[in-house]
């Protein structure tokens, strides 16, 4: 899909580097490596140029042109690691090396992720090469917390390679969402019977994080309220976690006001035990357990949404999927129902088809949520 130039440094992190250029290959992209000059001491160039399928450089070798041809062949340059070293030399236009001179000449995306001691990073001229590095729209895929390999605790560990690949993404992606903010609702809610057992649902939660994901990639502002999920959270998105249908109505009508876009994917629970047992029940003969509705979270939205973009989705079994999809797209007043067959509950491959209010039709079928959240994005995108 993008041409990424994989800029290495040296730090103790450069092992992550070769599951980045695997990911990325991964992902479609095509990948060129270039090292610093110490970095080759931790890791031969011939391993990146194996794992990338391509020759990895240090030096310029036999093209003199090395520095203006590798940047003008990529769409994004992405350093990882980024070590202090190189990160200050970016910051203040030293080109020593063929890296440090590609980042000179590259004129698409810049992407930085340091890793370090926590002092080394903390330490005020490296601030202020950041601060100035960031005014200069170069992205900054901060460090992360933790123990270091140097025994300290703090903020220098690289991010992960899940983050960095996700705004890889980001950055070869078209940002028509600026400023636009997306409210996602998200996972199963738990109603609870006593202080262990509750009611819920198979929802993992990978659909709405998936789409939380690429409206991130379009250049929105997102915000998710999240029940219990097993799929794993996207990076770089606020997520509210919240536990029963009545938490997530009052969290989603807290945040409604700021939203342009609301997608309700979460798989409320229309019932709750109408009381909860403080302790742990007994077992008996038989147990009636009584139980109350639950607020319909996507038709009070739907009551008071104004200029709000409203998504519903709704599961159903295949033989009345469209005909209770375009129900629910009435009377919950949604802009646009997203309707799914039971199968596609827990099921890798996505099938199923979007309806909008105006009456257009779109069926998607793909090989996973993500690619399916995708080109659900792209179709609202369209629509708007
Ligand atoms: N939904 C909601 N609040 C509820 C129940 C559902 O916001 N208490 C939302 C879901 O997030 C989804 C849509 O309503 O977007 C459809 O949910 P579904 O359970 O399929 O249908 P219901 O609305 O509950 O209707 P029915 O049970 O009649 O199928």
């Amino acid at each position: 899909m993008a041409k990424v130039l994989l800029g290495v440094s040296s730090s103790i992190a450069i092992y992550k580097a070769c599951e980045i250029v695997r990911e990325l290959k991964k992902a479609n992209h095509e990948v060129r490596v270039v090292l610093s000059p110490f970095s080759q001491r931790f890791i031969s160039p011939l391993t990146f140029g194996a794992l990338s399928g391509n020759k990895a450089y240090v030096d310029w070798e036999e093209d003199p042109l090395l520095h203006i041809n590798l940047p003008r062949w990529s769409e994004v340059f992405l350093i990882a690691p980024c070590s202090i070293n190189t990160l200050s030399k970016v910051a203040l236009g030293i080109g020593d090396s063929l890296l440090t001179t590609c980042a000179l000449s590259h004129k698409g995306v810049l992407m930085l992720a340091p890793a370090g001691n926590v002092e080394m990073y903390k330490n005020p001229a490296i601030q202020e090469n950041l601060r100035k590095l960031k005014e200069r729209g170069v992205i900054i895929i901060e460090p992360e917390e933790g123990k270091l390999l140097c025994e300290e605790e703090g903020q220098g560990r690289l991010a992960s390679v899940e983050r960095i690949l996700d705004w890889v993404e980001y950055a070869i992606r078209p940002k028509p969402l600026k400023g636009k903010r997306v409210l996602i609702t998200v996972g199963a809610t738990r109603e609870f019977i006593d202080r262990v057992r509750f009611i819920s649902n198979f929802s993992s939660g990978l659909m709405g994080f998936s789409l939380a994901k690429v409206f991130r990639w379009y250049g929105a502002q997102v915000k998710v309220i999240a029940g219990f999920t097993t799929a794993k959270e996207p990076p770089e998105v606020e997520i509210i976690k919240v536990v029963s249908a009545q938490e997530m109505y009052q969290e989603v009508m807290k945040h409604l006001e700021d939203a342009h876009i609301v997608v309700m994917n979460a798989a409320v629970a229309d019932y709750r035990p109408l009381e909860v047992y403080s302790g742990k029940l007994k077992k008996q003969e038989f147990m009636e357990i009584k139980l109350v509705k639950n607020p319909d979270i996507l038709e009070s939205v739907g009551k008071v949404k104004g200029k709000r973009f409203l998504v519903g989705f709704a599961l159903e079994e295949r033989e009345n999927l469209k005909e209770n999809a375009l129900k629910k797209l009435s009377s919950k007043n949604l802009d646009l129902v997203v309707a799914n067959p039971l199968e596609s509950m827990g099921s890798e491959a996505y099938e199923g088809f979007l309806i909008f209010a105006k009456g257009k039709r779109v069926d998607i079928k793909a090989k996973n949520k993500l690619e399916a959240g995708e080109r659900i994005v792209m179709e609202i995108l369209e629509y708007l």
